[in-house]
């Protein structure tokens, strides 16, 4: 299959470094304004870098929409009357629907795909959703790529795409801030700061390892650490009393509603 990326980012490189270390069949052109990033993209993927995007559409099955939300009617504006019927566009934007991307691009065959960043590591998860009109080897070849990501799972309505987004492409970013704020404590109890970074990191490494591996939902793990009268409880009674719960709950709804407006066009 040949690949045509729009955008050469943080995501885009994440895909590419998965349909490599796959050992995908894919001629991958990519269309990046900056040249020191083609550059970069061009030594370590074998890929060609171009600045111009209808060059990275010239001959692709598929083309990967991976700018900002906000360049869309840029973008658009360039490719819609390039695109042809057999090609097909998958999108990584945040919000978009398919909706407005086939109205912006004029064009019918769409998949739009919500990844995260751990993909750049083949520990990603992606929530995909496709046309009926994207053809059953198109969608084969979109699912291998997004296997060689981490996990993927197929979402028949997109508007789990959409709240995806809150979950597990936001998310990366709550976890992180959970992961600073035990690094945090364990300095401010006196621990020397690698030390706690060690601690805090493979503490969330394995606690998500283990909750797959062992299959149980998270409060009987929890459960499991919790004895009556114990230090975890006693640390768990404050978490409660901050409303920690409500406030990540907050923080994914406000992640979703950030997505439904970017996907209206706003800035
Ligand atoms: N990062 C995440 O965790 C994540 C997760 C899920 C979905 N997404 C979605 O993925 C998309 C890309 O995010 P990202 O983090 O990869 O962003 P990014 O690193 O900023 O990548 C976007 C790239 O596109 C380039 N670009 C801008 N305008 C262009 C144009 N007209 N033609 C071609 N290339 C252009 C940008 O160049 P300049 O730097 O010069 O502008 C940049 O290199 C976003 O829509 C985001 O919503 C991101």
């Amino acid at each position: 299959m040949k690949l045509g990326f729009i955008g050469g980012g943080v995501m885009a490189e994440a895909i590419i470094a998965g349909v490599r270390r796959a050992n995908l069949d894919a001629d991958i052109t990519v269309g990046e304004p900056v040249a020191a990033r083609r550059a970069t993209l061009e030594s370590e993927y074998k890929v060609t870098g171009v600045a111009e995007n209808s060059a990275a559409i010239d001959g692709a099955d598929l083309i990967v929409l991976a700018v900002k939300p906000q360049h869309i009617d840029g973008v658009a504006a360039q490719i819609s009357g390039t695109l042809s019927p057999d090609q097909t566009v998958l999108s990584i934007l945040a919000g978009v629907k398919m909706h407005t991307l086939g109205t912006k691009l004029n064009h019918g065959r769409l998949i739009r795909v919500m990844p995260n960043t751990p993909a750049q590591v083949g520990e990603g998860m992606s929530a995909w959703s496709a046309s009926p009109e994207v053809p059953d080897d198109v969608r084969e070849f979109a699912g291998q790529i997004l296997d060689a990501l981490g996990v993927a799972i197929y979402m028949e309505d997109e508007k789990y795409v959409d709240m995806a987004l809150a979950v597990s492409a936001s998310g990366p970013a709550f976890v992180y801030v959970f992961m600073e704020s035990l690094i945090d404590a364990g300095v401010l109890l006196g621990l020397p700061r690698d030390m706690a970074h060690t601690l805090a990191q493979q503490l969330i490494i394995g606690s998500g390892v283990l909750a797959r591996e062992s299959g149980k939902h998270p409060a009987e793990l929890r459960n499991l650490v919790t004895s009556p009268g114990g230090t975890t409880a006693a640390g768990l009674q404050i978490m409660e009393d901050a409303g920690f719960r409500g406030t990540v709950v907050k923080a994914a709804v406000a992640a979703w509603e950030r997505g439904e407006e970017l996907g209206k066009g706003s800035k």
